[in-house]
């Protein structure tokens, strides 16, 4: 059992928990994503799976994504990357609904499974009926060789290597980076985006590690507002726009792991329901980055003070509007929209992070919870 013992603590490398090293792996695991894929220099996105397959993806009537838990959020971002570059329709399904409610399917659609696993019975499931129908099947997986792997007609790994936290981390900013050069590259090809943007998104991608490990750096701050609201009971999480499935997201990780009820919601959505729950005790976690309906967030959190609530920040460095009204910003560098949310997720990760190990909760195996769910 000691030698049991030694070998974990090797494996999580210093860290005290693997779900800590795997967040601090995100800036290494994001440049595995894209290395060998891309050449800013030259403009090019080299990806197997899609280049064998261009003209049945691009010329896609429509993209499905299906998905689950933290999967399924990446499925989101997604879908404002794909609409917004490539200028194809997306939707985003939860695999398990989407299998059992006579969906409408045809042969000029292409289904994308986002797994990290691969094995999640209800993803495969969705792959399958899909598969039947016609539609061109395509695998966002991390595990290689993994069923849903095998299953796609194509796809692409995202090259995070081992996730062992029950809660996922350095997956979902792999999938949002293997499917951001997915959209790019059909932009490209479809021209619905110009060169020189495409240039600048390929840059702009190769400076994301870099800027990940800066937001790594606002840890001890993080640590300090955890304190704080560990005892919260209910905590919201708003964005808007690519941030918005950033904030269920950072809702997902805190409930996981730290068992506080937590809901994201579309920052503007608020007024039709959970602003009716804001008062001195409500710690609301805002993402307000510059770019991305800056003025609208701002007039939101507006809202948030006036009934009291606790703001929690996560705004663009050098940001100072927003930090007079909120009781803590965290800062975050600057990038061009679509890439925030790779961004703007490593905050929420460390607060839940903290508060978890703070409420003494088992953070890497969260009770009920399972890695990888291969039953319905
Ligand atoms: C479980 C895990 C989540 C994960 C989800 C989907 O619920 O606890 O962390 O996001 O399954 O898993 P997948 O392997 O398909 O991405």
């Amino acid at each position: 059992q000691e030698l049991q013992l030694n070998l974990e603590e090797i494996e999580k490398g210093g860290y005290d928990h693997f779900m800590l090293k795997e967040i601090y792996e995100q800036p290494n695991a994001i440049s595995d994503t894209y290395r060998g894929r891309m050449l800013p220099d030259q403009g090019i996105i080299k990806m197997a799976g899609v280049d064998d397959n261009i003209d049945r993806i691009a010329n896609a009537k429509r993209i499905l994504i299906v998905a689950c838990g933290t999967s399924w959020h990446a499925g989101l971002v997604a879908e404002y990357i794909f609409e917004d570059l490539a200028r194809i329709p997306v939707e985003v399904e939860y695999a398990s609904e989407f299998r059992y409610r006579n969906p409408i399917i045809t042969e000029n659609d292409v289904i994308i499974a986002i797994s990290q696993s691969g094995e999640t019975a209800d993803t495969m499931a969705a792959i399958k009926l899909a598969k039947e129908k016609g539609a061109f099947a395509f695998g966002v997986c991390n595990v290689v060789g993994s069923s849903i792997s095998r299953e796609t007609h194509a796809g692409a790994y995202t090259h995070a290597g081992p996730e062992i936290g029950v809660a996922s981390t350095k997956a979902f900013t792999t999938q949002i980076t293997v499917l951001t050069l997915m959209a790019l590259k059909l932009a490209k090809h479809k021209g619905t985006i110009s060169n020189s943007d495409f240039r600048y998104h390929l840059q702009e991608l190769e400076r994301i590690p870099g800027k990940v490990k800066e937001s790594l750096e606002s840890d001890n701050h993080i640590k300090v507002i955890s304190d704080i609201y560990k005892d919260a009971r209910n905590c919201l999480y708003l964005g808007r726009g690519y941030n918005f499935p950033v904030a269920l997201e950072g809702a997902l990780k805190l409930k996981e792991i730290s068992y506080i009820h937590a809901e994201g919601y579309p920052a503007a959505e608020m007024k039709h329901g959970p602003i009716a729950l804001i008062d001195e005790q409500m710690p609301v976690i805002v993402i307000a980055t510059r770019k991305g309906h800056y003025e609208k967030v701002v007039s939101n959190i507006q809202e948030i003070k006036s009934r009291k609530g606790k703001i929690i920040a996560v705004v663009t460095e050098g940001d100072t509007e927003v930090r007079e009204l909120a009781d803590h910003v965290i800062e975050v560098p600057e990038t061009i929209e679509s890439l925030t949310p790779l961004l703007t997720t490593i905050p929420l990760q460390l607060l839940s992070y903290h508060i978890a190990v703070m409420l003494g909760k088992n953070v890497d195996q969260p009770r009920n919870l399972a890695k990888s769910v291969t039953v319905e």
